[in-house]
């Protein structure tokens, strides 16, 4: 395990003293040239873009952006205008441009690097919603360990991660980049991410700083379009959104990205309730507040902001410290404070963030990366292996009718079908900088590894999208000739993540007309669903024998499939989003209220009918609820016990229970504890969950799971806004998803 890691988000009197020695030598432009980060190539142009990435589809290799420097980038950097670069991973550019800053500029203050590695830098781990689904924040600390460690080796000081977003809406396509819709599991592996990014000792010898994102509200953007306007309740807010926020402060996050939506009218970049009275006042945080990639420009858009002046303008007085991007603050907050629309102080409570940062990085001491360490921390065995280890934690079995799988290793036809089932690329997910496609296992290179003695029959089928590449025949002779059918389908790698919301969440292409043929032989179907969110998969569901939610699961996915099907290891994830069985569902979450006429109760009679929460032609429930996921073998609870009946509001809840392993393998369990504020001053969730444990159990063992709940963690926002531990009767479950479990009772005094 890592050591005790660094903390960005703390006063260090020594560093305070550096501050303090340096900002007074530096003039007005040097201070705003901390304030700018800059992308330090250029971009091509969209349809340029456009063509690169469908190459880089067919090749399965990474885009070809042969970037050329930004013009002129190597004067500013020497002029000090620029204080950050934005995901520049080229080590010799990196340092490159460091020397310039270090030995060229005036002061001689280093740049600071940060980049986008969302689920590992080139050892690719799953999609973070996956990971999430492990359940498993110390695994997750250390795969966030390889990221650091790797993307440090090349350079990187500053990971734009973990993105704590809640999301409960899986038309938005962002949902594959966070934990999924739960506040308690948002907030307990936003802290394990930022342990692992700040781990105090990285091989690179040197730092990272997490950046969590996207500050706030980000993810409950109406109807699942990305960058769709938010109107949160403040109540919500606090309780749902921002948790996770301070949980990863508390872990020591020195940093966050302001988000791109407005909330009730007040875009994030320039919100003074979110930037200075909780950031600051409430939570005395001395972090550094960065906008996300033209954020500031965008004000214009919005309507806020007459042109990019008055955003810098309207940016700078809410506590935005630095610009992505957008320019505003290099053209415009040198003129701005000149005229007295910006008061200099401000500037300066900026500067003294970035510089901090920096020095706490221990830039000033160790300014370049060293190429040699480069090569040897990347991809290192110990780093595939984890993202092995991760790849199978993160796969949820969701269906296993008459016990399909595993299938045995050798004397069974296999027929691997399907357009997911020998793609490389796609198994990459959303977000990869650094990560290649020649890195990834396939799922068909995973079976070849551990299948004895047969080459499983492959067909592709069809297409991920589109129409292109239809063979029904092909598909329906292979199936004929198997005793089981391997379909491997789901979202290619380019539907999920930033600006990639859908409508509808079934199996796009031809995908559903494969399967439909695939089903009409009659051969059993294990499936094997490949994506970057929950999906609409009633149908599938039904035809598959056996179903396996696989995500994009990295370079190690196929491996780890085919690991799980073989029965090498038992699947032990549980999800982490509610998957719907309609579109109409969304947004659908274990949490929510319960109304005044719920759909499960009697209802009010009105002309004769219950007149209740529901639709009328779908049930309210998913199709699988959070927390839910299958085993290879059974799992009994018995024997609650409410060890604490009464607490009071500074106490501890103790509950505990008898998990049994009562199958025949050994397996590994999310134990998972669920409260209930049966009367508040205000509504609460009928279900939250406040506890959970991995625990591994031998076949027949048995062991007493306690949880302690501090009786600070069963509050809420009260009615007069404050945060309150209430007094009253709430409701306890204990049990393997959120949707049952035993059940008791205790009372807060
Ligand atoms: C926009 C995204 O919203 C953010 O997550 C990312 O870090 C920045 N672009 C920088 O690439």
């Amino acid at each position: 395990m890592p050591n005790d890691p660094v903390r960005f988000d703390q006063l260090d009197p020594a560093i305070e003293a550096r501050v303090n020695k340096l900002l007074p030598q530096m003039t007005l432009a040097e201070k705003v040239g901390q304030l700018v980060q800059i992308v330090p190539f250029q971009m091509p142009n969209p349809d340029e873009f456009a063509k690169l990435l469908q190459q880089a589809h067919a090749s399965g290799q990474p885009p070809k952006l042969d970037p050329q420097p930004r013009p002129g980038i190597e004067q500013q950097i020497r002029a000090g205008q620029v204080g950050s670069l934005l995901n520049l991973t080229d080590l010799e550019l990196v340092n490159r441009y460091q020397r310039i800053a270090v030995e060229e500029s005036r002061l001689g203050i280093p740049l600071i690097v940060g980049a986008d590695v969302i689920h590992g830098f080139r050892t690719v781990f799953p999609i973070p919603l996956a990971e999430a689904c492990t359940w498993d924040p110390a695994l997750l600390e250390r795969a966030s360990r390889v990221a650091a460690e790797e993307a440090s080796a090349h350079g990187v000081d500053w990971i734009f991660a973990p993105m704590v977003d809640i999301a409960r809406d899986p038309r938005w396509g962002r949902i594959a980049e966070g934990a999924g819709e739960d506040v308690f599991l948002g907030a307990a592996l936003a802290r394990a991410r930022v342990r692992g990014f700040q781990a105090g000792d990285l091989q690179s010898g040197r730092r990272v700083a997490a950046c969590p994102k996207h500050y706030v509200g980000y993810g409950a953007a109406e109807a699942g379009r990305d960058y769709n306007t938010v109107d949160l309740s403040e109540r919500s807010l606090r309780e749902v959104h921002l948790p996770p926020f301070k949980a990863a402060f508390d872990a020591g996050a020195g940093s966050v990205m302001s988000a791109f939506n407005e909330i009730g009218g007040v875009p994030a970049t320039v919100n003074h309730l979110t930037l200075r009275t909780i950031l600051r006042d409430e939570w005395q945080w001395p972090g550094l507040v960065l906008s996300d990639y033209e954020a500031v420009l965008e004000l214009v858009n919005h309507g806020v902001a007459a042109d990019l002046a008055d955003a810098a303008r309207l940016s700078m007085l809410a506590g935005l410290d630095m610009d992505m991007v957008s320019d505003a603050y290099a053209q415009h907050l040198t003129t701005l404070v000149d005229a007295g629309a910006v008061p200099e102080a401000l500037v300066d409570a900026a500067v003294r963030g970035v510089l901090r940062l920096k020095l706490a990085l221990g830039l000033f001491e160790h300014p370049y990366a060293d190429a040699a360490l480069a090569d040897q921390l990347i991809l290192r065995e110990d780093s595939r292996a984890l993202a092995l280890q991760v790849a199978q934690e993160s796969m949820i079995l969701v269906k296993n009718a008459g016990g399909l799988l595993p299938l045995a290793s050798s004397g069974q036809r296999i027929a691997l079908i399907g357009p997911l089932a020998d793609s490389r690329q796609d198994l990459l997910g959303t977000w990869v900088l650094s990560g290649r496609a020649e890195d990834v296992e396939s799922v068909r290179d995973g079976l070849r590894a551990v299948l004895v003695g047969q080459e499983p029959t492959y067909v592709q089928g069809c297409a991920v999208k589109g129409d292109d590449g239809l063979d029904l025949p092909a598909a329906v002779a292979a199936a004929q000739a198997a005793d089981v059918v391997v379909l491997v389908v789901g979202e290619s790698a380019d539907m999920s993540g930033e600006a990639r919301s859908r409508t509808q969440l079934g199996l796009p292409g031809r995908q559903q007309e494969l399967i439909d043929a695939v089903a009409s032989t009659g051969t059993p179907i294990v499936v094997v669903l490949l994506s970057g969110r929950p999906l609409v998969v009633a149908r599938l569901a039904e035809q598959a024998g056996a179903l396996l939610v696989a995500w994009h699961g990295g370079i190690r996915a196929g491996r780890a499939v085919a690991d799980i099907l073989l029965g090498a290891v038992n699947p032990s994830g549980k999800l982490t989003a509610s998957w719907p069985r309609t579109e109409g569902q969304i947004p659908l979450y274990y949490a929510h209220k319960n109304t005044g006429r719920p759909w499960e109760g009697a209802g009010t009679t009105q002309f004769g009918e219950p007149f209740k929460s529901r639709y009328i032609d779908a049930p309210n429930d998913p199709l699988f609820p959070f927390g839910y996921g299958l085993s290879y073998t059974t799992f009994g609870y018995r024997d609650l016990r409410v060890e604490t009946p009464i607490i009071g509001n500074d106490g501890t809840l103790i509950v505990s229970a008898v998990v049994q392993n009562s199958g025949a393998r050994a397996g590994a369990e999310v134990v998972q504890l669920y409260v209930r504020d049966l009367v508040g001053s205000v509504t609460r969730p009928v279900k939250e969950l406040k506890g959970f444990q991995r625990i591994m159990l031998q076949p027949g063992e048995q062991r007493t799971v306690r949880f302690d709940v501090p009786a600070s963690e069963l509050g809420c926002i009260s009615l007069d806004m404050r945060y309150t531990v209430e007094p009253g009767t709430f409701k306890v479950w204990v049990g393997p998803d959120s949707t049952g479990g035993l059940e008791g009772h205790f009372e807060v005094r």
